[in-house]
This record gives structure tokens, C-alpha cells and sequence, in this order.
């Protein structure tokens, strides 16, 4: 390196004094930019820590840490006295950050969310989180997370969540289950994929509904799960069709308490006919309970698992509609004689991670935050759904037919025969409309199409109304 190179990285320098990056962190980079576009050749001795660091002004460590850093990657060999050189045979070094980063189209996608789009479908209201109360609670935990709880954690999850987790499922939903059959996953798709690794085998049969959650439909094609898709209708899951189609499936996904997306509830003759199915076939019912604290009229019914006599209901719930999504924890409860084989399956995969957020959702849970919250946006949600149907409805109304849904933080707006409802999506979404097709979460086409639109951040009327203005605009624009 000569001189007018060190007046470059000077030059350089100076430039990226506003970057984030700890600085010596940019020399590496700028080491290996210079060696892959060849202006730092193989062999070529590299200036020494104390020059460098006086050029650049900076502290002899920083250069130290850089070049550390450089020599353990095998970029630099340090000769002792005769220098420090750029190792030999790096002639095709490409240069950092080059590779273009390959993306499939996506239909629908949990994120990664920067911000919340009108209309974004599955996540809660996040102005209305309790924001003091969580950090106190963080803070708290942080401060005196016992000893105890350091060491490796049950490969369950932290024992006092799945606790605190049998005790709400026990008085909300009517599940009777001890912490021992409750399994702390990361996100509904980590308690599938325990489920998976467990009980069933890449080519198992499986109904799903049809309409049925885009996001875990994807997960278990991925399993390599053969889902064979059953109608749903006013009563939810068409259980005599799922019998017809694959008598002997290995596993059913349903969503009983409010169907994901149409938001209907699984009748009780159903519910009864599909443990009977499972019971007769030994077959697995998989039941997502997502969003079932939230319900506007009547009362909650109770969880599918509460009827499970036989042990065949797999039962999955999730904190992110009740707290928010980025804290990536659900659960999954498994019926008393399975608790073994899920225990040593969850043993061999990353589980939940850090006990930290499990046990900031204890306290949370412990301390009655979580109850009051969940009061508080059931009321707040009333008035939500309320603003974005009536916008829908003044300004849309011959377009669109709202479905009233006793539940969720989402409504399906039905329209018109033969209007195409992934066009529309489509066409909401470039101007920045998080809006869903009904079409995407289907199987089977339809000539019914529909938009699913996400409520609970529409903090006011007139937040929902510029909202609905827009998607107007969208609808009456698309021929
Ligand atoms: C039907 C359904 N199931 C489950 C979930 C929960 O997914 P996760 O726990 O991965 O956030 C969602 C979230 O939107 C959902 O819509």
C-alpha cells in the first residue's frame, strides 16, 4: 500500500464517519473491498498498525482489532518483522455485498413489516400496547431473573410460562392441562413444525380448510404434507367431505373458533363428527386457536380441545395477536400420552429461544397486565371494526358486502360475481394497501371473490375513512 493509497482510505474515511458500524469494523471492509478488486494484491505489504492508525487518525486498538480480524479470516499473514502482507492465492475474492439476493414472489408474508400498511392483516392494535407496563415488567425481569433460570431451559420452554399458560388455557378455554403438556414454540409455524417432526412423516395426508391460513399451508407444503383441501360453509369445516375425500388423512388443520379467513365457528355436530373421525382413524386434529379472545357478540365457545376425550386434539394458541407479533412465542398442548415423544423431540430443535421474553410474558401474565390489556382491546376492537365497516359500507357499499364476524381483527368483504379479487389486491397493495385476496387463501377457484382488510390500527373514524378513500380509488380503477 503506498501513500496515495492511504490517501484514499483517508478520503474514504472521512466519508464514513456517519455509518453505524464501529470503525474498525469499516476498515476490515475497506481491507477486503481493496483486495477483491484487486488494488491490494496477493503478497503486498500492508501498512504497519502504528502508520495506519496515525493517517487515519485513529486509536492503534482499532487498526489492531481490524487487522485481528483480517489475519484470523486468512486475508492478512503477519511476517513478524518483515510486516504484515495480504496472504497469497486470493485472486478471486468476490467483493462483500455483491451477490443480488434472489426473492420468490410472495402471495402473502408474515413479515419482515417495516411499520403497519393500511389494512395489514394479523397484527394488533400496536399504539394501543401497554407500553409503560411492559417495560416495567421488562425491567424487573432483567433485573432479577433468578439463577435458576439461567442454565439450559427445558427444551418446553420456561417452566412458570408453561404454567402460567395451563392456568389461562384452563379458565379461557376450558382446557384442563398440566404445564407438562404445554410446549412454548416460536410462532404458531414452530408449534406446526414440532408437531411435524413428532407425529407425522413427510407424503402424510392431511385436510386443510379450504379457504384456510395462506402462512401454514405454505409451512406444511414445505413439510412435504399432503393437504387435501375440505370446504368450508356456514358451519365451518365440511367434515363429511373431509371423511369422503381422505377417509384415512394422518392430521386435520382447523381453525374451530373463528375460521381463518371466512370467521366462522366449527358447529357442535361437526365438532363432535370430526373427534369422532379422529378417534376411529387415530388420526390428529391440529386446532389453531389464533385470535379467540377477541369476540364482539355472544359468547366465546369453548376450544375444540375441550372436548377431546380420546387425546387426538393437538391444541396451538399464540401471544401475537394478544401482545404483538415480534415477540414470536405461541404454544402448543399435547395430550397427556404424547408429552414423552414431544419432549424428546423438542430436545433436538431451537424451541422458543431466550427465556428472557418468556419470562417478561410470565410477569406479565402474573401480574394481571395481561387480563386488563386483553378487556381493554376487546372494547377497543368493537370500535375499530365498527369504523372501517361503516367506511366500507358509505363508500364502497355497491361494491362490496361486508361479512359480519362475531370475532378476530379482521373483516371479508365479498364482491360482486366474477370481479377478480387478486387484481384488486394486487392493486392495493402497489399503492401500499395491505389488502388480501380471498383467491390467495383459496384451493379451489371461485367466482365468489373477497377482500380480507385488518382493523386494529385504525385508530379513528377518520383514519379509516382516508384508508377506505384510497382503496375507492383503487376499486373504481381497475376494470
Ligand atoms: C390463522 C392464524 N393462525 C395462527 C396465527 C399465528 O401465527 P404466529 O404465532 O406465527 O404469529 C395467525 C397469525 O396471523 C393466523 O392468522
Amino acid at each position: 500500500m503506498n501513500d496515495q493509497d492511504i490517501t484514499t482510505l483517508q478520503r474514504q474515511w472521512a466519508f464514513s464517519r456517519t455509518s453505524n458500524a464501529p470503525i474498525y469494523l469499516q476498515l476490515y471492509q475497506r481491507f477486503r473491498e481493496a483486495i477483491a478488486t484487486g488494488r491490494l494484491a496477493p503478497g503486498q505489504r500492508v501498512p504497519s498498525v502504528r502508520s495506519l492508525a496515525s493517517a487515519l487518525n485513529v486509536a492503534r486498538g482499532t487498526v489492531e482489532m481490524a487487522y485481528q480480524l483480517l489475519a484470523s479470516e486468512g486475508y492478512f499473514v503477519a511476517r513478524g518483522a518483515a510486516g504484515t502482507v495480504v496472504a497469497a492465492g486470493l485472486a478471486n475474492v468476490p467483493e462483500p455485498g455483491q451477490a443480488a439476493i434472489a426473492r420468490r414472489p410472495q402471495v402473502a408474508s408474515s413479515g419482515p413489516q417495516e411499520g403497519v400498511q393500511p389494512f395489514q392483516l394479523g397484527v394488533p392494535a400496536l399504539d394501543a400496547f401497554p407500553r409503560k407496563a411492559w417495560a416495567r415488567v421488562a425491567g424487573h425481569t432483567l433485573r432479577t431473573v433468578e439463577t435458576a433460570a439461567m442454565p439450559y431451559p427445558h427444551p418446553a420452554g420456561y417452566e412458570p410460562l408453561r404454567r402460567a399458560i395451563a392456568s389461562y388455557l384452563g379458565i379461557s378455554r376450558g382446557i384442563a392441562c398440566t404445564h407438562e403438556q404445554v410446549f412454548v414454540t416460536a410462532g404458531y409455524r414452530g408449534a406446526l413444525d414440532l408437531v411435524c417432526r413428532t407425529l407425522l412423516q413427510p407424503g402424510d395426508t392431511g385436510w386443510y380448510e379450504d379457504p384456510g391460513y395462506i402462512l401454514a399451508r405454505q409451512y406444511l407444503d414445505h413439510a412435504g404434507m399432503r393437504l387435501v383441501p375440505v370446504p368450508v360453509d356456514d358451519e365451518g369445516l365440511h367434515v363429511a367431505t373431509g371423511v369422503r375425500r381422505a377417509a384415512d388423512a394422518r392430521f386435520a388443520v382447523v381453525t374451530p373458533t373463528h375460521q381463518s379467513p371466512m370467521g366462522v365457528a366449527l358447529s357442535l355436530p361437526r365438532r363432535l363428527a370430526l373427534l369422532d373421525w379422529a378417534r376411529s382413524r387415530g388420526s390428529w386434529i391440529i386446532e389453531d386457536d389464533y385470535d379467540s379472545e377477541f369476540r364482539y357478540h355472544g359468547r366465546p365457545l369453548p376450544a375444540l380441545k375441550s372436548l377431546d376425550a380420546d387425546g387426538r386434539v393437538l391444541y396451538t394458541g399464540t401471544f401475537s395477536k394478544v401482545l404483538f407479533p415480534g415477540l414470536r412465542l405461541a404454544y402448543l398442548v399435547v395430550p397427556p400420552s404424547q408429552v414423552e415423544k414431544f419432549d424428546a423431540a423438542a430436545d433436538l430443535v431451537p424451541g422458543a429461544g431466550s427465556i428472557m421474553p418468556q419470562a417478561m410474558v410470565t410477569a406479565f401474565m402474573e401480574q394481571g397486565h395481561f387480563s386488563r390489556h386483553l378487556r381493554k382491546m376487546r372494547a377497543l376492537y368493537a370500535a375499530r371494526r365498527g369504523y372501517l365497516v361503516n367506511a366500507l359500507s358509505q363508500a364502497l357499499g355497491d361494491r362490496l358486502h361486508v361479512q359480519a364476524q362475531a370475532g378476530g381483527i379482521h373483516v371479508l368483504a365479498h364482491l360482486r360475481a366474477g370481479e377478480d379479487d387478486r387484481r384488486l389486491a394486487r392493486a392495493a397493495k402497489a399503492a401500499g394497501l395491505a389488502v388480501n385476496a380471498l383467491g390467495d387463501w383459496r384451493f379451489a377457484e371461485s367466482p365468489r371473490g373477497g377482500l380480507l382488510m385488518g382493523f386494529a390500527n385504525f385508530a379513528t373514524a377518520s383514519e379509516a375513512a382516508v384508508a377506505v378513500q384510497r382503496l375507492e380509488a383503487v376499486v373504481r380503477g381497475v376494470r
